[in-house]
């Protein structure tokens, strides 16, 4: 996916944005503000802000009200906040940002918050359009067979917008029109103001309505024009579960081209899922049934699932994921992961580390070539490189109240079925017998042994199988009922 880096462009220059997110979400039927419900692991907000940046527009405003705090904190500080104290229409959302801009004038793109599809060059294509001819506004707008729900673009007998009419306040013949508003426009900011200051809440639903300044500024006789979008897809917008679903489907999409595009094999599109803002290296095969969440990073030449659910994570280049779970991990090249595996949150592993089945990991650093490749839990260690952990290891790290640590130096040998109780150290070149319990630090070069040893009885197993099978024919033969007839 492309990065948040601005495309250079002139067109950008002097240009703010603000972005309405102050609304109440009612149709989400949430606790969570609409602008914070996630769409491929991003805010629904957070995607207009990127598509903001990513069009070079350097200033971005976002009004907030519904759940202001909770929206702030969500999106983050790289924006202005303005602050909607009721929310009386998306005019008087976009009027609260005016105190904001005094004494500055310049280009103001307004945008809905929950419309998050806009791909950067349209944003572009809009502003370049609206400086081209100098309009006072111009919009987006888009065509679908059946709007409903969104205002429509009403145009006079020349052609040119006149002004746009929400969908329930318009008559039947306006219904009937195609042409929509999506909700994103270029305002020059001076008229902007001046024909906000001029609309009256005389709808059906009492609010001031941004839509409502175009032909505000119409009727003043200035000039408003329209870019048309590249396809109703682009300037969905999200009211609802279902929509952001759908919104979701098609970002998702998008994503695997994109990766595809820049040469990442998808096996199977329709079973890999992967969020906004994942990067993925030359070469690399996503597996089916592969998710690949916020902030993770893949490198070149991977093998990446089936079955691999990773987050937050970087992996190096050259390694093999197969069925495991890695969150919040960092993983160097040439390493084997899986299958069945769980690399819980602050993992660390060196090239060439191997971890197999049913490993779990947990705040645990792996030196070059160290292995771990089956039945263990190895949970606040350092393990050297180069050293040997044997099936069904276990770091015991937690005495009911606190963790400790289990340092193992490089080289080492830990055996099968060793219990290492933890705060310990285990030196360089130590060797653990399998099945010990190692309660005290190890050396280096020592060997620690800490279980019973073995006795040996010859000929016990074969005097025991006799001893059982008389006991038991004498016993069927008691059973037998009364050895006789009556
Ligand atoms: C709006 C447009 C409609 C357009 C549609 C496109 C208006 C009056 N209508 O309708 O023409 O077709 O978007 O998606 O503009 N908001 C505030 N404060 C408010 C009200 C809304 O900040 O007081 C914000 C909302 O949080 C939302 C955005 O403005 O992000 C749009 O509001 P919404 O109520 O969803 O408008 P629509 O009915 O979709
Ligand atoms: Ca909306």
């Amino acid at each position: 996916m492309s990065d948040s880096s601005a495309m250079a462009t002139g067109a950008a220059d002097n240009v703010a944005a603000i972005i309405l997110a102050a609304g109440k979400s009612t149709r989400m039927r949430s606790k969570t503000p609409k602008p914070l419900h996630a769409l491929c692991g991003r805010p629904l907000t957070g995607h207009v802000i990127h598509s903001c940046r990513t069009a070079g527009v350097a200033r971005v405003v976002v009004v907030v009200g519904h759940e202001a705090d909770a929206v702030r904190k969500g999106l983050g500080d790289s924006v202005e906040y303005a602050l909607q104290e009721a929310p009386l229409g998306t005019g008087h959302a976009a009027l609260a940002a005016r105190s904001l801009f005094h004494g500055w004038s310049g280009t103001i793109l307004v945008l809905a918050g929950d419309v998050p599809l806009l791909p950067a060059p349209s944003l572009q294509r809009l502003l370049e359009h609206h400086k081209r001819t100098a309009a006072s506004a111009t919009l987006l707008t888009a065509f679908l067979d059946d709007p409903t729900g969104y205002g429509r673009v009403i145009r006079d007998a020349d052609g040119c917008v006149a002004a746009i009419v929400e969908h329930r306040d318009a008559t039947p013949e306006q219904r009937a029109i195609k042409e929509w508003n999506p909700s994103i426009y270029a305002f020059e900011s001076d008229h902007l103001w001046a024909a906000l200051s001029r609309v009256e809440p005389a709808n059906n639903q009492k609010e001031i309505y941004l839509t409502d300044a175009i032909g505000i500024l119409r009727g003043g006789g200035r000039r408003v024009e329209a870019v048309p979008a590249d396809g109703p897809q682009d300037v969905l917008g999200v009211n609802n579960r279902v929509e952001l679903a759908e919104a979701g489907a098609i970002l998702q999409r998008r994503i695997l081209v994109e990766h595809m595009l820049a040469g990442v094999s998808i096996t199977d599109p329709a079973s890999t899922y992967i969020d906004a803002g994942v990067t993925i290296g030359q070469d690399t095969t996503v597996e089916p049934a592969t998710f690949l969440y916020r902030g993770t990073t893949v490198g070149e030449d991977c093998t990446i699932g089936p079955f691999a659910r990773i987050s937050g994570s970087r992996i190096g280049n050259r390694c093999r994921i197969v069925a495991a779970q890695i969150t919040d991990s960092t993983i160097g090249s040439d390493v084997s992961i899986g299958p069945f595996a769980n690399l819980r949150p602050a993992t660390t592993l060196a090239d060439r580390v191997k971890i197999g089945d049913f490993v779990e990991t947990k705040n645990a650093n792996f030196g070059p070539g160290a292995q771990a490749s089956h039945l263990s839990y190895i949970g606040d260690a350092e393990v050297g490189g180069g050293t040997n952990i044997g099936a069904g290891t276990i770091t015991c790290n937690y005495d009911g109240y606190r963790k400790h640590r289990t340092v193992i130096g490089r080289n080492a040998f830990v055996g099968s079925h060793a219990t290492l109780v933890a705060p310990i150290t285990i030196g360089d070149g130590a060797f653990i017998a399998a099945g010990s319990s190692v309660t005290v630090s190890v050396p280096a070069d020592a060997m620690a042994i800490a279980r019973a040893r073995t006795t040996l009885k010859e000929g016990w197993a074969a005097t025991y199988r006799a001893e059982r099978s008389a006991a038991k024919a004498a016993e069927a033969a008691n059973a037998r009922p009364n050895h006789g007839s009556e």
